[in-house]
């Protein structure tokens, strides 16, 4: 088998006659679901269209076993990576799972039947043996130990599938190809000899001329098979790097590469991870496969030091290369050598010439700050594509919450800011009024303290939406539980896109002038006990304390002008003016 051009013998589990597959559907029906999860669901589409093979199913506890203990099957084949399917004994119980029985596995997105799996055995798995042997150390540092200890589930079912139909997507779909597509498009180009390059990352200069170089040592063409199922946490999202993968191609001469999709769930295993992307992409029909410096690497462990040697998956794939029917093409680092103006493997490098390079870090860092970055770093297209995804912070949206008694001055101040930010322009502005946005948006909600969180919640959900998409946000509600501020601040801040940029500014005007300035006669309502729940009056404001507030303004003791002087200062410190 070594050698075959576009690997060995493919388990496309969905190469069935379509009245099976029908009857699957139609038995699928009747059975107890087990709703994937999103690592569960990549798994299945790559047991199912043979890109796992020999995998023909969810591994049962004597090939888990083996695979944690020996990276080999039970059948003696090589596969380093167990692929389980977790359940909790309350998904055991209710759904009457033992050994034997038949379950639906479903798409979490659409709820469709995507195959039936034949219960093998259930098991309990030792977790931390399984992050010792498969990750190299039980140390949630890791993304994957992390995984485990929070995610997956205690029990595992074994057991084979039957493919029903794959996921669908909406993404990207001209560029999802199974392992027979790809095969055959190679098939059809007449490319012999085929070397893949993995990724998680945005691809530069570097990794452009990484596999060119490789193309020239095999004589081989390129397959660009980026991972677009789970990556790191924290990774730039699969919808801004296919962009960039798109423009890079264009950067290749013209036939020598061809760019698919790999809906993987990366596990960041290192050397184990090296040598199962090797078998993943001798399924997928390469020929060849590259490892470079520091292969799905999952960064620092909680000592703050590397996981892995920068050159340990190369070593593991090595040794077990005679079987893996793939071959690995190993770089070194690619570094930049500014006197030739070329990249080159840092083992390849003459003693004392100058080298360059730019970090993940030092790169996200010029994205933040609109610094430059040149052009031997990069394209002038995949930096513009990250920039669009990453605006500068002087692009970016901010949510500011002027919080504060009634009457203290929040709306001519934030009618002062909007009118300060649109002479600014760059930005939408949106001002949430606290009256105006009451009855816009909670005309069914009172001023219970419940009532006054859960109105606090829509506006941060909105002005989190609005930053999301670029805009300066203005919300003055009166907002007088420390509670429900924390909640708007977590809403803003893990709604993502507004980078981060919520200000808590408390307009601490005395109650005694907030009071004496009334001229709606609010507050004398209130003393009357016409209006309940009157915070200052009848329930507290709590103040926001030093940690909480970006800002403390007062008008007594501040023109208007002023605070807004003070506001603009706070935010051009914070890059955003
Ligand atoms: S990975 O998690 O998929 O390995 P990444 O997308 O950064 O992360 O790397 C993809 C492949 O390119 C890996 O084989 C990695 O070792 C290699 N690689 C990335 N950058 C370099 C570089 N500067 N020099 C050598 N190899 C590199």
């Amino acid at each position: 088998m070594a050698n075959t051009p576009h690997g060995g013998v493919l388990k496309d589990l969905h190469a069935r006659d379509e009245r099976i597959q029908q009857q699957l559907k139609e038995e699928a029906f009747g059975l107890s679901d087990i709703r994937l999860t999103e690592r569960q669901l990549c798994d299945l589409e790559l047991v199912l269209n043979g890109g796992f093979s020999p995998l023909e199913g969810f591994m049962n506890e004597a090939d888990y076993t083996s695979v944690v203990d020996t990276l080999r099957l039970t059948s003696g084949h090589l596969f380093p990576m167990p692929i389980t399917l977790d359940v909790s004994q309350d998904d055991i119980d209710r759904l009457s799972l033992k050994a034997g029985a038949r379950v639906a596995l479903r798409d979490p997105r659409d709820d469709e039947a995507l195959a039936i799996l034949t219960i093998d055995d259930i098991y309990r798995p030792d977790k931390v043996k399984e992050a010792i042997n498969v990750l190299g150390a039980d140390d949630p540092a890791h993304p994957s130990v992390a995984y485990l200890r929070s995610r997956v589930k205690e029990f595992y079912i074994g057991g084979k599938v039957q493919a029903i139909q794959p996921p669908v997507y909406f993404d990207y779909v001209p560029l999802r190809y199974t392992p027979a597509e790809l095969r055959a498009h190679f098939k059809k180009l007449a490319w012999r000899k085929v070397v893949a390059f993995q990724t998680r990352n945005p691809m530069h200069r570097a990794h452009r001329e990484l596999t060119v170089r490789a193309a020239r040592q095999r004589q081989a063409n390129v397959l660009i098979h980026p991972v677009v199922g789970m990556t790191k946490p924290g990774d730039v999202d699969h919808y801004t790097r296919v962009r960039v993968y798109e423009a890079i191609m264009d950067s290749y001469p013209h036939g020598m590469g061809h760019l698919a999709l790999l809906p993987l769930a990366m596990r960041m295993a290192g050397p184990r991870e090296a040598v199962w992307h090797a078998i993943i992409r001798k399924n997928f029909g390469a020929t060849h496969f590259i490892v470079g410096r520091d292969h799905a690497g999952p960064g620092k462990n909680s000592q703050g030091k590397d996981f892995y040697g920068p050159y340990d998956a190369q070593d593991l794939v090595t040794k077990y290369h005679d079987e893996l029917a793939i071959e690995m093409v190993p770089f070194q680092m690619m570094t930049y050598l500014p006197s030739s103006d070329e990249y080159q493997p840092i083992d390849e490098v003459p003693k004392g010439v100058q080298t360059l390079d730019i970090s993940g870090t030092e790169l996200r860092r010029r994205l933040k700050t609109g610094a430059a970055i040149p052009d031997w770093f990069s394209y002038e297209r995949v930096v513009k594509t990250l920039r669009e995804s990453y605006p500068p912070r002087a692009k970016q949206g901010f949510v500011i919450l002027l919080t504060g008694l009634y009457n203290s001055g929040k709306d001519t101040i934030a009618r002062a800011l909007q009118t300060v930010f649109n002479q600014q322009g760059g930005r939408s502005v949106s001002l949430l009024l606290g009256d105006t946005v009451h009855h816009e948006l909670s005309p069914d909600l009172g001023h219970t303290k419940e009532e006054r969180s859960a109105h606090l919640h829509r506006i941060a959900f909105v002005a989190a939406e609005l930053a999301r998409a670029g805009a300066a946000v203005i919300a003055t509600p009166t907002a007088p539980y420390q509670e429900g501020r924390d909640a708007a601040r977590h809403t803003v801040l893990s709604s993502g896109g507004s980078g981060g940029n919520f200000f808590t500014i408390h307009v601490s005007t005395p109650l005694e002038h907030c009071e004496k300035t009334d001229r709606r006669n609010v507050y004398s309502r209130a003393r009357k006990g016409e209006i309940t729940g009157f915070p200052g009056v009848d329930v507290e404001y709590e103040a926001p304390d030093a940690k909480e507030v970006d800002l403390t303004v007062d008008l007594t003791s501040q023109t208007v002008p002023e605070i807004v002087h003070s506001v603009v200062l706070m935010l051009e410190s914070q890059g955003l003016l």
